[in-house]
């Protein structure tokens, strides 16, 4: 195990995030799940213990800029330093503009983007001292098109773009890139909540006219993370089925 290769993956309780959790397991990293969830964490442990993977786990709230800064330091400083983290946690509060709470916009941007960057900033460190990292956030479709009644999400989203092409501007030299993956309509807990109508409407947008799955993600992830993707670096990877072409 190289523990340069230590991997971060925000919002790994369930979903997408555990799906990315198992796949980077997979390849050999050593794990850390962060959630606001114990119950999740517990399930993502259980499940990848059956497996037969040992994911470590921290019970956190991502807007706690300074408990987030402390733990990935602490994590980077044990394990000789952060190789992969995965920004992934993320929520909606959907509504059109001229009915959106300010509370919504702030609540969104807090925990899709600005834990982002706590994130991003406290393991870039390490990865700058070791000469290597791998930085992906999960964007969306929503930050590259635009969606009605989201306007807080696709700036939260547009702002992930934007953050990693910087970010892969700045650090590139230290080896270190910085990505994005942005999922389409993906079956889980998210999209399940969509009435049938807005599915199939939806599905007639897409060019392959199916939802992607949880590991359709996770795989594009773990390709970003792996060493066959070393000289990638600012891109934004959809991963739609060719919906934001
Ligand atoms: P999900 O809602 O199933 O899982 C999100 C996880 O993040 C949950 O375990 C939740 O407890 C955790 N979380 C939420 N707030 C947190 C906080 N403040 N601190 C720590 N953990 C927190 O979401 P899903 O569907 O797996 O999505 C994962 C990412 O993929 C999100 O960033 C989402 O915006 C993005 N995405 C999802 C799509 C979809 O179709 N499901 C499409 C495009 C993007």
């Amino acid at each position: 195990m190289d523990d340069k290769r230590l991997a971060i993956v925000t919002g790994g309780g369930r979903g997408i995030g555990r799906a990315i959790v198992f796949a980077l397991a997979r390849q050999g990293r050593r794990v850390v799940a962060i959630d606001i969830s114990q119950k999740n964490l517990d399930e993502t442990k259980e499940l990848a213990a059956q497996e037969g993977y040992e994911v470590l786990t921290e019970v956190l709230d991502i807007t706690d800029s300074a408990a987030l800064t402390a733990l990935i330091e602490d994590l980077a400083e044990k394990f000789g330093g952060v190789g992969i983290l995965v920004n992934n946690a993320g929520i909606t509060r959907d509504g059109l503009i001229v009915a959106m709470e300010d509370e919504a916009f702030d609540k969104v941007i807090e925990i899709n983007l600005r834990a982002a960057f706590i994130a991003m900033r406290a393991a870039a460190k390490s990865m700058m001292r070791n000469r290597f990292g791998r930085l992906i956030s999960i964007a969306s479709v929503s930050g590259v098109m635009g969606n009605a009644g989201q306007a807080n999400y696709s700036a939260s989203k547009a702002g992930l773009i934007g953050m990693s092409k910087t970010v892969a501007r700045e650090l590139g030299k230290r080896g270190v890139t910085a990505n994005c993956v942005a999922p389409g309509f993906i079956v889980s807990d998210m999209t399940d909540v969509l009435p049938d109508a807005v599915k199939e409407a939806a599905k007639t947008m897409i060019p392959m006219r199916k939802f992607g799955s949880i590991d359709d993600v996770a795989n594009a992830v773990a390709f970003l993370a792996s060493d066959e993707a070393g000289y990638i670096t600012g891109q934004v990877l959809c991963v739609d089925g060719g919906m934001a072409m």
